[in-house]
């Protein structure tokens, strides 16, 4: 299903919102939110070997209840299980559907589910000028603990390390 303005415009979340697991069919439009969403999107593949084949990733979609009762995805987040740490590879939200605590509901329901599977902590890579996600992330109890300069390939742009241990208990 697209997503339109009209969709973006109507009162939303309050029991709209459902954070589940990611399936098959989600590829297509978890694919065009990754590509509005970062100036280096992943490959078309990566998604689909991310759900499929790799053992140790754990991924989540941000679905919406339409006013025709059909569901949309609007955001997205995949994590990596390394041994007691929690790797966030990737968390997104659809620009028409940003700033109505999707990546918070995205987030929680990560580190909750993460928590449950013996995790940690939890670590991420985030632009150094990505604010907007420093924040959701400081939210949450994210430290920044380090830094990888020239780390993104498009800008050379230093990413920030951020770190949260424990992690929170559903
Ligand atoms: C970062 C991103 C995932 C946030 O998604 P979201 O659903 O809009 O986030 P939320 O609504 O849950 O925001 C929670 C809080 O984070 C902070 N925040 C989120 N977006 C912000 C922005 N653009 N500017 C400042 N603070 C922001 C705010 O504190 C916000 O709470 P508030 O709305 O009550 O002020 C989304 O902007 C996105 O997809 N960006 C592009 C991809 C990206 O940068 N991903 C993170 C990679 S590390």
């Amino acid at each position: 299903m697209s997503l339109s303005q009209a969709d973006a415009a109507s009162p939303l979340l309050n029991g709209n919102l459902l954070i589940r697991p990611m399936r098959i069919e989600d590829l297509g439009i978890v694919h065009e939110i990754d590509g509005l969403s970062f100036s280096l999107p992943w490959p078309a593949n990566a998604f689909r070997y991310e759900l499929m084949e790799n053992k140790n990733s754990r991924l989540w979609v941000a679905e919406l209840a339409g006013q025709d009762g059909v569901g949309m995805v609007v955001g997205v987040i995949v994590v990596w299980l390394v041994v007691d740490e929690a790797h966030i590879a990737t968390l997104a939200v659809h620009p028409d559907y940003r700033r109505r605590g999707i990546a918070t509901q995205l987030l929680q329901t990560a580190l909750q589910a993460c928590a449950r599977l013996g995790m940690r902590s939890a670590t991420l890579e985030v632009r150094a000028g990505n604010l907007a996600a420093q924040t959701l992330y400081r939210r949450f109890g994210f430290e920044v603990v380090g830094r990888r300069r020239a780390y993104y390939q498009d800008n050379h742009e230093d990413a920030l390390i951020m770190t949260l241990s424990p992690l929170p208990c559903a």
